[in-house]
């Protein structure tokens, strides 16, 4: 084998054994200044809500006002999903209906999940998340990550529910966390990141075709999402051929746990900076009243949500708003910016948007999306992301750890590190 070859064999050994769930940024000024920018997205996207909600010109604009963030998003047939080409990369060119128009094939795909992954499950995954954390919680020391804490948690919980155990080598959440910042964040053109994911992805699509071989001779153990896909694969239904099982697996594995590590930490920060809203999420945590404590959890990530927007491509010229004076056509082959983080705080449909109040409505949130690829996860988000802090919060002592690591450091958009206090 020649030079070359090892050193490229080096690398990939290097990328698949990494614990590291973010490859090296830009850093210095420019990683500083794209940090600035991340920060002042909220402040700069309340600016634009009130002089132009509707920005942009050309090939860029932003949309802020949340009839205008939900118009973009419910009008699926103008306002395409730009997913594929990067999905594509992941999947190894499989399609899914994360990047998938509304078409039969995207319908197809869907139902063939919603099959397999039922209602019924719900109950048993939100038990399952609060003691997944409570017995992680028990073998820790007195201060806690709490962006690891949350990983470990959703990334055991959900591979478990899926049927993907932890591969040999490297581990399904710096895998899938690599992956889902290259889908969200990163370029097929930029030639380094997309051959590190294809790197990642390859090994992990691998990994997932092993798994489904090893479960075809050793049937009807468990009750997972897996082993309901063969059952249906050996009845002959539609939507279950080995690969079709594999990239849906895939893609969950990659479009889900990633998250909460991103909106618990940005949560848990929003409420340790209001005590009196933290001591009542401790006191809902500890008397077991987990409706409290959803209603809680969700309205301090409104503060902080997952990003600050979606990008939606036009796929042909289109009036937003038509009617309001906040009218205007966006052409053609333009990307727009669905600031769902920005509609979340528009004064014009969310009561007193900057008060704190876990009473709203269910349709004053839009953390998950809306419309036709409104998050497939969902359900299983309002079942387990209030159950996985749940044992944190019920904690005797909970607070910042002295310092800086006591407050959230962020990575890009991403929640990086959030070190608390602990005691019985
Ligand atoms: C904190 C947790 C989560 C958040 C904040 C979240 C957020 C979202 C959002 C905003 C979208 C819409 C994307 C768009 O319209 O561009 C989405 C879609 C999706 N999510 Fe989630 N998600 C979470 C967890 C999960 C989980 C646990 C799963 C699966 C187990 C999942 C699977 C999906 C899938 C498959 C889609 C694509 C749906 C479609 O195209 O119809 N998500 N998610």
């Amino acid at each position: 084998m020649t030079g070359s070859h090892d050193g490229i064999l080096d690398t990939h050994e290097s990328i698949l054994d990494s614990t590291e769930c973010f490859r090296p940024g830009p850093g210095g000024l420019a990683g500083w200044l794209a940090d600035r920018a991340l920060a002042a997205a909220p402040f700069a996207m309340g600016v634009l809500r009130h002089v132009a909600p509707i920005a942009g010109r050309g090939a860029f604009w932003v949309v802020t006002r949340y009839d205008d963030v939900r118009e973009v998003f419910a009008t699926d047939s103008v306002f395409g999903v730009p997913y594929a080409e990067n999905l594509a990369v992941i999947t190894g060119g499989a399609p899914f209906f994360l990047g998938l128009p509304d078409s039969p094939a995207y319908r197809a795909q869907l139902a063939a999940m919603q099959a397999v992954m039922r209602p019924g499950d719900l109950a048993r995954l939100g038990d399952a998340a609060e003691a997944r954390a409570a017995a992680l919680l028990a073998g820790a020391g007195p201060q806690v990550d709490v962006v690891a804490f949350v990983r470990q948690v959703t990334f055991g919980l959900l591979g478990d529910y899926l049927g993907v155990p932890e591969p040999d080598r490297g581990s399904l959440a710096t895998w899938g966390t690599r992956l889902f910042v290259f889908q969200f964040t990163g370029s097929v053109s930029d030639a380094a990141w997309r051959n590190e994911t294809q790197v990642i992805a390859t090994a992990l699509r691998t990994h997932i075709d092993a798994v489904i071989e090893a479960r075809k001779s050793g049937r009807g153990r468990v009750d997972d999402v897996l082993e309901r896909c063969l059952a249906l694969q050996d009845r002959g239904v539609p939507g279950y051929g080995d690969v079709e099982i594999r990239t849906a697996l895939l893609c969950m594995i990659v479009g889900g746990p990633p998250q909460p590590p991103m909106v618990l930490p940005q949560a848990m920060e929003q409420l340790l900076r209001r005590p009196d809203w933290l001591a009542r999420a401790r006191r809902a945590a500890r008397r077991g009243d987990d409706a409290d404590l959803h209603a809680i959890v969700i309205e301090a990530m409104r503060f902080d949500p997952l990003a600050p927007g979606l990008p939606r491509k036009v796929l042909k010229t289109a009036t937003l708003a038509a009617g309001t004076a906040r009218e205007r056509e966006i052409p053609e082959g333009a990307t727009v910016i669905a600031a769902f983080a920005s509609a979340m705080m528009d004064a014009s449909r969310i009561p007193e948007p900057g008060v704190f109040n876990p009473n709203r409505l269910p349709h004053e949130y839009i953390h998950f999306g809306h419309g036709l690829h409104e998050c497939f996860g969902r359900f299983i988000n309002h079942a387990t992301l209030h159950r996985m802090l749940k044992p944190l919060l019920a904690a005797g002592r909970l607070g910042r750890a002295p310092g800086v690591d006591g407050h959230l450091r962020k990575r890009g958009a991403f929640a990086d590190r959030l070190l608390v206090s602990v005691g019985a």
